[in-house]
């Protein structure tokens, strides 16, 4: 019997605990007159970095832009490509494109369903500048290997962290580990705005310095550009105002979604797991961005879920290279983790605003598939 509908998500609960806060942020931003790179952007800056113990944060319109600017200011002069993993929604490959460069995709690993310096390592080339690792569903995944085995090749580091901003190994903060990371702050993201905004995250200077003439035109000083594929891509006053409110709470919001996720688990716990086995966040190391499950028959679970009110979505479905923006990039060798992935994850609902009832009731949902 269909009980009660959870929704997959609902930003209006988050809006509604913040309104007070967000009305008075905006009221401020109103009576200082400026709308763009203003102090507030300023502030955000400053604490984005503070928190996540890096060098700089450089705010910029969205995820996407913040992985093209990113990729464009570390891409080494004689080199054109960007390994990427093709499970990820495709981000990595638009804005390799978009910053002229060449998409090559390599395998995840099995498990994490994200790249490792071993998945990595047999798909290099001399053409091979970028390596994208993209810290999927909250994971902060193999980063020091990775960056380790980029820095004995000349090659950069980049960190997606869109799914990832607040996860935490050993004290230290995904965002960290690359030459570069990069952080959307897309309204669903685990640090939301009240619509898009991004940011490059980097240790060096040089780095940031780049970004900062990327995202405004290449200027170096007002109408004067050196720098050439520049762009006009920046974070607004009231994004920056709202996101300095989301960041104080950003913590005790990871650890609500990590904790609706191991109820998931343990509701899972005696199921087949070629029905389902849903994927762990046990530690500071995965901030739970998304609810993933595998399935060996995803479509029928998806269904009765569904039947029970309890939505699902695919994240995500199709491999880059199957798309066919991308298809000239598919590769020459099989990448059969990344295959089975994208054939096999679901993803349950996972925000953290979702009562306790509605967590019991996906959990009683799960339980019934047996
Ligand atoms: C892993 C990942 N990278 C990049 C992006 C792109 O961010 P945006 O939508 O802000 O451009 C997203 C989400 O949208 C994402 O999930």
């Amino acid at each position: 019997m269909r009980s009660q509908q959870v929704p997959f998500n609902d930003l209006s609960r988050g809006m509604s605990r913040d309104r007070e806060s967000f009305l008075e942020a905006a009221a401020a931003v109103l009576d200082s007159g400026y709308a763009i790179h203003g102090s507030q952007h300023a502030a955000f800056e400053a604490e984005l970095a503070d928190y996540l113990g890096a060098g700089a944060a450089v705010g910029v319109a969205s995820g996407t832009d913040a992985l093209e600017l990113a990729i464009k200011a570390v891409m080494p002069a004689d080199r054109d490509t960007v390994i990427t993993a093709a499970n990820a929604g495709a981000y990595t490959s638009t804005a390799t494109v978009r910053a002229g460069f060449v998409p090559r995709y390599a395998d995840v690993d099995p498990t994490s369903l994200c790249l490792t310096a071993e998945t990595v390592l047999d798909r290099l080339t001399d053409h091979v500048g970028v390596v994208v690792v993209t810290h999927l569903y909250g994971f902060l995944g193999d980063a020091a290997a990775l960056r380790e085995l980029c820095d004995e090749r000349g090659i950069a580091l980049v960190e997606d962290c869109a799914q990832a901003i607040g996860a935490s190994r050993a004290g230290r903060f995904a965002g960290t580990f690359g030459h570069a990371a990069t952080a959307s702050f897309y309204p669903t993201k685990n640090l939301g705005a009240v619509g898009d905004g991004g940011a490059v995250i980097t240790e060096t200077a040089i780095t940031a310095d780049r970004v900062r003439r990327l995202r405004q035109y290449g200027w170096e000083s007002k109408y004067l550009a050196t720098l050439s594929g520049g762009t006009n891509s920046r974070l607004d006053e009231l994004q920056a105002a709202f996101l300095r409110i989301r960041l104080r709470s950003l913590d005790e919001q990871n650890a609500r979604r990590r904790e609706i996720l191991e109820r998931y688990r343990a509701a899972a716990a005696d199921l087949d797991p070629q029905l389902l086995t849903v994927l762990p966040a046990t530690d500071s190391g995965h901030i739970a961005h998304l609810a993933i499950a595998r399935s060996a028959r995803r479509d029928q679970v998806r269904a009765s879920l569904g039947a029970a009110g309890v939505p699902t979505d695919v994240h995500f479905p199709h491999p880059d290279w199957e798309q066919p923006a991308f298809e000239r990039f598919a590769p020459d060798v099989d990448l059969p983790a990344t295959v089975a992935a994208c054939a096999e994850v679901l993803s349950l609902p996972l925000f953290p605003e979702l009562t306790d009832d509605e967590v019991d009731a996906v959990c009683a949902a799960i339980g019934a598939l047996a």
